[in-house]
């Protein structure tokens, strides 16, 4: 039997990730030694391996089949646009992705005009600004902190993620419109949905079982 290989996101996420697995024999007690450095482990057992990569180089992992299985954010799949299939929807870590800015803003939206937009998620910005709301704007692309935009006068507006709101909040800002919900999202390499289909099949069989009765 072969390994089937399962790339996880650093930080949040894995943690409540590893959790739901668990539930369903998907385990691994090494990952879980904080103290650790290492970047791949092991369940000789079941025939498992797990990695922890950054969220954004998960689809990479997964499209060239370097892991069978990701679990990420649907930000994260749909930014990267990769090959893959999306399988299951793991409902942890809910939010939102919006377009957000100072109140005054909202004009500047309704009216179409040509605005600047800061965003660490460009491609899902150009997304909906050009192929949604048919708006031209000039997209600027940050790595974080994207509520300061707008604040120092980078942009009139952001995308960005929107979880409890308080980040908004405390800036002085607020959603102006709502772009799509996210939560994590269990994708598939397309040929290890083939070639490992039973065992891959069950994992997801398994774990519907177990997301639903929480319900
Ligand atoms: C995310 C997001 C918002 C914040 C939203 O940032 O980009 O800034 O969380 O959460 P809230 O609605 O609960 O306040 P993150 O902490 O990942 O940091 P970064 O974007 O600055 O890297």
């Amino acid at each position: 039997m072969r390994y089937i290989t399962i790339a996880l996101a650093k930080g949040r996420l894995a943690h409540s990730t590893l959790e739901i697995l668990e539930k369903v024999g998907v385990t691994c007690e090494e990952i879980k030694d904080k103290s650790s450095r290492r970047l791949i482990f092991t369940n000789e057992e079941r025939k498992l391996k797990f990695f922890l990569a950054k969220a954004s180089d998960i689809p990479t992992y997964v499209e060239y089949g370097a892991a069978d299985i990701g679990v990420v954010g649907k930000d994260t799949i749909l930014e990267e646009g990769r090959k893959m299939y999306e399988v299951l929807d793991l409902g942890l870590g809910k939010c939102r992705m919006c377009v957000a800015g100072p109140a005054s803003a909202k004009e500047l939206l309704q009216h179409g005009e040509l605005i600047r937009v800061a965003t660490k998620y460009p491609n899902i910005a150009k997304d909906y600004f050009y192929n949604k709301k048919h708006q031209t704007v000039e997209i600027i692309k940050l790595n974080g902190s994207i509520e300061l935009a707008p604040i120092v006068g980078l942009s009139e507006v952001i995308v960005d993620i929107v979880e409890t709101g308080s980040t908004l909040r405390e800036n002085g800002l607020v959603v102006l419109e709502e772009i799509i919900d996210l939560s994590a999202r269990m994708v598939v390499n397309e040929v290890s949905m083939k070639m490992e289909h039973e065992r891959i099949n069950k994992m997801i069989t398994d774990l519907k079982a177990i997301l639903y009765k929480q319900k």
